[in-house]
């Protein structure tokens, strides 16, 4: 995170304060979370895309009351996908008319609570939500607002199961074989959808601007079809989220006045090729907002040399905290934080506690040779998708995450304990 500075005597402080300390008061493993950086990239987004467009934080990469708090105060919607995460929304007093909905299976528990509260729009992911949501609305004497999401047929260059538009996949309606055009004419003809516009998400963890310019080219032709047929034209776009992030120094991410123009700009060219107003844009970065600003610290407890290959470092969390590398080859980088050593770099594997050999945190680093048990370790840009995706693996206890910020720390997700565990088994 931005507040990691490594004095001159050699000492790590976040915010100002010594990560030794952080240690001793929340204990490890723990997430740092800087919320001064987490307010920054949300104004950095919202200031990018400005008034013309609406900036909709992806809750999947970390949610929290604390940060639904710093969203609604600096102006963000919020994208949510299930019913856990809209109760976390709601009850953090985000606005509902500012919350969207996505899910390709949202119950109709999740469907009625969304309408009932008012949330701004549910994407319809297939033919039967069409119907669903629209008899639900109509039950409950509304008219909802929707998006439908489309597969655009881009092929994203990340890892396979983050890329989302290519069409063998469970996500949205193909827009091959006229499949999109027919979800819109059967959306417009119910009563209790407001149909306001189409929803493309094409993957996370994108560098390249390329698969969003075809992405826009191609809902911007959808939106043609849907003028030509229906005489409508459909007021607003969604592009999804999927901005990649800096996890080694071989990422090179845009930033988000870069992204903003370069989208702005596609999809005004595509409209005024097409005769339509350029419809209102909305995104949904998760990563790019969240993962820089949070670490992982860990406490080293073993270390183990193997003769001609590498050393194996155990810390206290693991794929419990961090799933991402087992299950997406993901990269990480570590820092030892918590004394300065001017030992030789050996080359390292930081392994967690868990019981399988794929309890990978970072594959292939180097640390001090000297590194030894206690010692502190940081992982940074672990902000999104840590821990969002944390299990009980093993019954590990869930790290907290701590909000960082002007030299003071509060703990805003506490650190599970064993009674946690045992509350929910009640057999
Ligand atoms: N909008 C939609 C409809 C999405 O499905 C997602 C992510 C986002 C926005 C936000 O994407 P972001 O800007 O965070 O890349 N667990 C994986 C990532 C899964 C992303 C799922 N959808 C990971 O750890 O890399």
């Amino acid at each position: 995170a931005r507040t990691v500075e490594r004095g001159e005597d050699g000492v790590v402080r976040v915010g100002g304060i010594e990560v030794t300390r952080l240690a001793e008061e929340f204990g490890t493993p723990a997430y740092f979370l800087d919320e001064a950086d987490f307010r920054a990239r949300c104004r950095a987004w919202a200031d990018a895309f400005g008034t013309e467009a609406d900036v909709f934080y992806a809750g999947k990469a970390f949610l929290s009351r604390a940060i639904v708090r710093w969203l609604k105060e600096e102006g963000l919607n919020l994208d949510v996908c299930s019913g856990g995460e809209l109760t976390t929304a709601l009850d953090a007093g985000m606005p509902a008319e500012r919350i969207a909905f996505h899910g390709n299976n949202k119950s109709e528990g999740e469907i009625r609570r969304a309408v009932e509260v008012g949330v701004g729009r549910i994407v319809l992911d297939s033919f039967q939500e069409i119907v669903r949501v629209a008899h639900i609305a109509q039950e409950l004497g509304k008219r909802q607002r929707v998006q439908i999401r489309v597969t655009v047929g881009v092929e994203a260059h990340t890892h396979e199961f983050i890329a989302t538009a290519h069409e063998d996949q469970k996500f949205g309606i193909a827009l091959a074989g006229g499949q999109a055009a027919e979800a819109v004419r059967r959306a417009l003809k119910l009563d209790g959808l407001e149909l306001i516009g189409i929803h493309s998400h094409i993957g996370s963890q994108i560098f390249d601007m390329a698969g969003f310019e075809v992405s826009a080219r191609r809902v911007v032709q959808l939106l043609a079809e849907v003028r030509d047929e229906h005489g409508v034209e459909l007021p607003e776009i969604d592009l999804g989220g999927g901005l990649g992030i800096a996890y080694t120094s071989e990422d090179d991410p845009r930033e988000p006045q870069d992204i903003a123009k370069a989208l702005t700009e596609i999809v005004t060219r595509e409209c005024e090729a097409a005769k339509l107003r350029t419809p209102r844009i909305s995104v949904e970065p998760g990563r790019a907002i969240v993962g820089p600003t949070a670490f992982t610290l860990y406490e080293v407890g073993t270390v183990k040399p193997l003769e001609g290959l590498r050393t194996y470092v155990s810390v206290d969390g693991g794929m419990s905290d961090n799933i991402r590398t087992a299950l997406y080859d993901a990269e990480y980088t570590v820092a030892l934080v918590s004394r300065r050593s001017d030992a030789e770099p050996m080359l390292v594997r930081v392994v967690g506690k868990h019981c399988e050999s794929g309890d990978i945190v970072v594959r292939d680093a180097f640390l001090p040779a000297d590194t030894a048990p206690g010692d502190l370790l940081a992982v940074p840009a672990t902000g999104a998708y840590c821990r969002s995706m944390a299990s009980n693996y093993n019954h590990a206890l869930r790290p907290p995450v701590v909000a960082v910020k002007d030299g003071g720390a509060r703990v805003i997700v506490r650190r599970e304990t064993e009674e946690d565990l045992l509350r929910l088994d009640v057999g």
